[in-house]
This record gives C-alpha cells, structure tokens and sequence, in this order.
C-alpha cells in the first residue's frame, strides 16, 4: 500500500480523473476528503470508497478553500495530500470569441481555486511533509487551438506549481503537476457533443495522440499515485506529460 494512513484532499473529486484518484487512493489505504460542488453525487460517490468523505466547495471561493481545508484535518487528523482537480473549459473560443465573464470563469476556478487551495493546505503539509499534485494539461506545455483561456490558465498552473515547488521544497514539501492528453471523461464528452458527431469526433481525438487513443481517467490517477507516494521523493517542479505522446513531436 503506497498510501497508508496519508489523508488526501482531491478537488474535482466527485467525477472524472479526480474521482479515479479518489477511489485509488482509497486503494492504496489514503483517506480521502472529496470536494467538489455538486453535493448530492459527492455523497454518494464518497459513500462507495472506503474511509472517505465528502464536503462540498466552490474552489473559487476562499472561505470554502478554507473549510475544506479544516474539515478534512477535522476528519482525519492532518492532511498529507492535496491534488487540485477542479477545471474548467470553453472551447471553440479564439480570444475574440471569449467574453470576459469566461476569461474571468476559467482562471478563477483554474488558477484562483488551485492557488486558494495550495494556500490554505500549506500550512498541514508543511507539519507533515506533505505533497501537492496540479492538474494542468498537455496544453499548458503547447498551445491549443480554439480554447485560449483554458490553455493560459494550464500553463499558469504549471508554473505555479514550479514556483511553490521552489519556495517550500526546503520544508519538505513536494509540488508536481500532471499534463494529460486527452481523457475519457464527462470535459472531453461535452467536447464530442459539441463536435456534433460524436463518433467521428471519438475517432478524431483518438487518432491525433500518437498511441493511438485518448487516456482512462485511471492511468491519469496512476500518475498522480505516483507523484504524491514517497516512490516520487526526489521529484518536484515535475510537469509530468501523461499524454500518449502528444507533446513528444
Ligand atoms: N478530460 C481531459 O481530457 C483533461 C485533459 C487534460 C487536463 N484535464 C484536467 O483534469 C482536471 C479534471 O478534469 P476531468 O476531465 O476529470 O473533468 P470533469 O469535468 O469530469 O471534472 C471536473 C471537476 O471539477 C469540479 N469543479 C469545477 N468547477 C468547480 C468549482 N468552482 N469548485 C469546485 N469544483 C469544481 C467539477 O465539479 C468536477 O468534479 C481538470 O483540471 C481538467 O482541466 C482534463
């Protein structure tokens, strides 16, 4: 068991890749805190995962960062692992095309939860040693055609997460981010449908990642595994690609 007794914190934690991971690391004996806003289907998927718990948040709101927070220390004595799952995208917006409500809806959630978050978490990590796991993108490396504010607000995460793994990397405390291609949840379903025929588009997106389809969330939560365990100690500042080659050309 990589994970045995840490408490992890996951935002986003209620769907997707932030699910997957909360349901490994349960796995992997972590007791876990979900934090998302929908509630009524945080309970619940926090009711199927051994030793978690679910509490709802709005990320972008620094008064809930901070309950989470609490109440995850509250729950379960300390808080060892904080991974940032929650995001948002629009796509099929240039910069003339995003209005400025959107511009402002991606980093806020984006780049304002994940360092809201990293705030109020620093202070448990630091009395533990503790590690932080950022979700950016494959487009936080490249740029993205049609999603400008979502590729901004990825590369930002990437170099905050940079600039913290230096400023607390002599407390001990490691900060990594996750670059994932393309990943089977409900972000990319949404971008299939607004494709129009989703099968086409199933085929397109596979076919643009050189293995040849896009990730499971749970490959994606293996990486972040990774990241958080001590089998990553001597990692920090990592942007680690979990792209199926995208960015390797
Ligand atoms: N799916 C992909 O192809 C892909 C690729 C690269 C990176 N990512 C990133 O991985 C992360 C997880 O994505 P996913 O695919 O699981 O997406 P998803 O849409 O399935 O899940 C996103 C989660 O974020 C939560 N969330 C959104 N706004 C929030 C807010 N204001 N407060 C609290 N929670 C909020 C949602 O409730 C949900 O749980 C995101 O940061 C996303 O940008 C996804």
């Amino acid at each position: 068991m990589q994970l045995k007794d840490r408490v992890a914190l996951i935002t986003g934690g209620n769907r997707g890749i932030g699910l997957a991971t909360a349901r490994l690391f349960a796995q992997e004996g972590a007791r876990v805190m979900l934090v998302a806003r929908d509630q009524a289907k945080g309970e619940s998927e926090a009711a199927l995962i051994p030793n978690a718990k679910f509490i709802p948040a709005d990320v972008t709101q620094a008064g809930d960062c901070r309950r989470a927070v609490e109440a995850t220390v509250q729950a379960f004595g300390g808080l060892d692992i904080l991974v940032n799952c929650a995001g948002i995208i629009y796509r099929n917006r240039t910069v003339e095309q995003t209005t400025e409500d959107e511009w402002d809806a991606t980093f806020n959630v984006n780049v304002r939860g994940t360092f809201l978050m990293c705030k109020y978490a620093l202070p448990h990590l630091r009395a533990r040693k503790g590690s932080i796991v950022n979700l950016s993108s494959y487009v936080g490396l490249v740029g993205f055609r049609g999603a400008s504010a979502y590729a901004a607000s990825k590369a930002a995460i990437v170099n905050l997460t940079r600039s913290m793994a230096l400023d607390h990397a002599r407390e001990g405390i490691r900060v990594n981010a996750v670059c994932p291609g393309s990943v089977d949840t409900e972000m990319i379903h949404t971008a299939w449908e607004q494709f129009g025929d989703v099968e086409t588009a199933r085929r397109l997106w596979a076919d643009k990642h050189p293995l040849g389809r896009i990730a499971q969330p749970a490959e994606v939560a293996q990486t972040i595994l990774f990241l958080a365990s001590d089998a990553a100690s001597f990692i920090t500042g990592a942007a680690l690609a979990v792209d199926g080659g995208l960015t390797a050309g």
